[in-house]
């Protein structure tokens, strides 16, 4: 027969022996992670909206943070902008971050303050699609409802030849399917979690580890020796460059300047150096002119810089700066749809410090006062290489 839709031959006795050799699996291996210490629903919707894009090894560290800042849901509905910013800082996608709040709020509104129990009331909190809702349903509260993120559609894919294209949400309810009629009715936040270890752990995108996978003998592909086949996944946009000439500027007090984003868009209210876009032709110009005068100059505060005439004008609203020529380095960050291409100069404020509403200057002792993005660290990380050298 033709391999579509092969969950549907297993008999009952062949799903109640894969279940059981699953879940004994997952007891067995099952990782000790901070929000499976209890079915607790608010730790567990706060541990699945952190883990929609980060890794788990790198979610830890923020989850215990966030736990203590905010212990529960009337704490995040109150949580001031900046403290709840502060928390995500470094983590991205910060829009998850508002949307909790926003959610936590319709929960002291809407129900009662107690987090919702039924998939269709979870779906109607903001940010919760289908994923989130399925892992808090089944892991809180028992519900049999699939859980299916990339890490699921990869396994499952492996193990029933499925050659829908993951990337497409339409090839979603085939997924569903096959998991509506695996999922282990009486204990379904375990049957997720261990097709999450598994697709962490085993069923990994590239050299899988059929060797020790617990279900082995049920899986198709491994049987046809197909697993590298599958998932089948259309390959992504690529994100659209956009490249910015970024300013480190300091003056006499050792104070920095930076500028806050607007509060609507792309890292809505995070603090940055300077950045100013530019054409990708300005961007190379720059890049090579630049880089021709490594060797002749290096960075020293004692030293007088290049003065601003030799050097094409970084930003024109910064007649008052004396740039370095040469570029400290380049900084690159990919979002979801946009990369920045960001050359950065270092610079010294000469005459009065003014600064606009949306500008500070700040000492570097007080940084962390400020929620800096990923491309801020990174620029800041190249300034400190460049001190470190000279130390
Ligand atoms: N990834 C997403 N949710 C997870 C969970 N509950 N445990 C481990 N990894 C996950």
């Amino acid at each position: 027969m033709k391999n579509e839709k092969y969950w549907e031959t297993w008999s009952d006795n062949e799903l109640q022996a894969f279940q059981e050799a699953f879940i004994t699996w997952y007891e067995k291996e099952k990782r000790n992670l901070p929000w499976r210490v209890n079915l607790d629903p608010y730790r567990i919707w706060i541990s699945e909206i952190m883990l929609q894009q980060t890794r788990v090894d790198t979610v830890i560290d923020y989850y215990y943070r966030f736990m203590e800042w905010f212990p529960t849901i009337k704490d995040l509905a109150e949580a001031p902008d900046d403290r709840l910013l502060k928390a995500w800082e470094g983590l991205g996608y910060y829009s998850r971050a508002r949307n909790l709040k926003v959610a936590a709020q319709q929960i002291m509104t809407e129900f009662d303050g107690q987090m919702p129990k039924t998939i269709e009331e979870i779906r109607q909190l903001k940010g919760i699609g289908p994923y989130t809702a399925g892992a808090i349903g089944s892991i809180a509260f028992q519900i049999p409802e699939p859980a299916i993120d990339g890490n699921v559609m990869r396994v499952v894919s492996r193990l029933f030849e499925i050659s829908d294209d993951i990337a497409k949400p339409s090839s979603r309810k085939v997924f569903e399917a096959a998991m509506y009629k695996i999922i282990d009715q009486y204990r379904p936040g375990d049957f997720n979690q261990a097709m999450m270890d598994l697709g962490s752990s085993i069923c990994t995108p590239t050299s899988p580890k059929c060797e020790e996978c617990p279900i082995q003998s049920y899986c198709l592909s491994y049987k046809n020796n197909t697993m590298t086949n599958f998932p089948v996944k259309s390959k992504k946009m690529k994100p659209k460059d956009v490249y910015y000439i970024g300013g480190i500027i300091e003056n006499n007090q050792q104070e920095f300047l930076l500028e806050q984003r607007d509060p609507k868009g792309l890292l809505a209210n995070m603090w940055l150096f300077p950045i100013a876009e530019v054409s990708k032709d300005r961007f190379e110009f720059l890049q090579k002119m630049l880089i021709k005068d490594d060797q002749q100059l290096s960075l020293d505060f004692e030293e007088p810089l290049l003065v601003a005439e030799e050097n094409p004008e970084i930003f024109e609203d910064y007649s008052q700066v004396v740039w370095q020529k040469r570029t400290l380095g380049e900084v690159t960050h990919i979002f979801s749809h946009l990369k920045w291409h960001i050359l950065v100069f270092y610079g010294r404020q000469t005459g009065l410090t003014a600064k606009n509403e949306n500008q500070a200057w700040a000492t570097k002792e007080t940084f962390s006062n400020y929620v800096f993005p990923k491309p801020q660290q990174k620029m800041l990380d190249l300034y400190k290489q460049e001190f470190r050298k000279k130390e």
